[in-house]
């Protein structure tokens, strides 16, 4: 496929996932906007209609709660093809909101729309509206989600992650009950192959987290330290961080002086924080479980991803190192669990297969730090899994199967982004 003809299609699926306002990720699977599909899609945007990639934003943080947080799914229509919907939910908000968050990857996306704005009085005026919204959220991390001060938040869902059935759940998950679940039927498994999804026993206890934070109203002071699954993930953190950083430079040159010391601030200390997660047994970075204090032995691609921060140098060129010893045992980078563990499956959501959007945050992060080495590869794959197997949700990092959702925007959203930010495209 030639390049025009992979962005002109990475368009068409972006204009049939437009909704006007917001994009949904897929139809059918995921039929509503999702926090951090948003955020990135944006970018996909900007490269060809900015005043669009600012409406996905401004629509995404319209939705913000009023203690700050926002919410991983807004659904702005009903629609029944999807569980669990609002009435499991029962956040009370209009238009329904689920109750937990996303990684914090919207103020990254601000400051990096913002940096190459061709309308910069649209840029600033934007930029001004949303700058103010994301801080907001950002000190709902620190304050809800670390409140022993730490520098690190830790996530009370694995959806809160987006890695839903990460094999780093595994061992916490066991600590979370499946009792008095209220029976249910999933509908994920209706629109993409179940093999390619997570378990009903993983669902479950998806479900009991739910209804055990709405049990408690969904009131963000009490739900840390009643939850039974408290993780502590690199990958998320080091986007929190990165949005931190970014934001507090953009913040600076708009003279929203308070929003640039506090973020840089908060930035700081996480990075500080961030190396109690190195793993040396690994070479990388680890979660860490906060219920029990241990720091978790497992290869996933979380640990990878926290290159998206401005992390030492040092730190930076061991995770390329890492990314390259990946290489040895698949086809394409990057794999979303180490191939060599015994928990790797190749089709599985997040237990091995590569997804677009971490490849490209694993590849601007160690571009960022000087780390290059890995990064034309990382790209390349990218490209051909797209030219091999379509604009697929994830694909299998040996043989590039496309799983999941098909027609997907946030795909489609990277591959626009990576050809015309890697100059492969004019
Ligand atoms: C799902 O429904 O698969 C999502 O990942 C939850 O956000």
């Amino acid at each position: 496929m030639q390049r025009h003809e992979m962005i002109d299609h990475a368009r068409l699926v972006m204009r049939d996932n437009d909704r006007g306002t917001y994009t949904v990720p897929t139809h059918g699977l995921y039929p509503f906007q999702w926090n951090w599909d948003s955020a990135l899609s944006a970018l996909g945007f900007s490269h060809f209609d900015e005043a669009r990639a600012w409406q996905e934003l401004t629509t995404l943080m319209a939705h913000q709660w009023a203690d700050g947080m926002v919410p991983h799914i807004i659904f702005h229509r009903p629609d029944d093809g999807y569980f669990p919907g609002p009435e499991v939910w029962g956040t009370g908000h209009t238009p329904p909101t689920s109750g937990i968050t996303q990684p914090a990857v919207a103020g990254f996306a601000v400051a990096r729309i913002h940096a190459r704005a061709h309308d910069k009085v649209l840029a600033d005026e934007q930029a001004r509206a949303l700058l103010p919204k994301i801080h907001a959220w950002h000190q709902w991390f620190y304050r809800c989600r670390d409140p022993q001060g730490t520098g690190l938040v830790a996530v009370l869902h694995p959806w809160e992650t987006g890695r839903d059935n990460s094999v780093d759940w595994d061992a916490a998950f066991e600590r979370v009950p499946t009792e008095g679940v209220a029976p249910f039927t999933r509908r994920d498994t209706t629109h993409a192959n179940p093999a390619h999804r997570p378990t009903d026993d993983q669902y479950k206890r998806y479900i009991w987290l739910v209804q055990t934070f709405r049990a408690l109203e969904w009131d963000n002071t009490k739900l840390h330290d009643a939850s039974p699954f408290q993780m502590v993930d690199p990958g998320f953190n080091a986007i929190l961080i990165r949005s931190c950083h970014d934001i507090a430079d953009l913040a600076e040159r708009l003279g929203l002086d308070e929003i640039a010391v506090q973020s840089r601030d908060m930035a700081r200390r996480g990075l500080d924080a961030m190396e109690t997660l190195w793993n040396d047994r690994l070479g990388q970075f680890a979660c860490l479980d906060r219920t029990t204090g241990d720091l978790l032995d497992s290869p996933s691609i979380g640990g990878i991803l926290a290159a998206f921060a401005p992390i030492p140098k040092a730190r930076a060129a061991a995770l390329s190192q890492r990314v390259e010893v990946l290489s040895h045992s698949c086809k394409y980078l990057v794999p979303s669990h180490d191939p060599t563990s015994a928990d790797f499956e190749g089709l599985r959501y997040w237990r091995g297969p590569i997804w677009l959007i971490v490849n490209f945050m694993i590849a601007d992060g160690l571009e960022q730090a000087g780390e290059t080495a890995m990064v034309p590869r990382i790209v390349g794959d990218c490209l051909a899994l797209i030219e091999d197997s379509g604009f697929a949700e994830y694909h299998d990092p040996i043989t590039a199967e496309p799983c999941g959702g098909a027609h997907f925007t946030w795909t489609a959203a990277m591959v626009i982004e990576l050809l015309y930010a890697h100059g492969l495209v004019v």
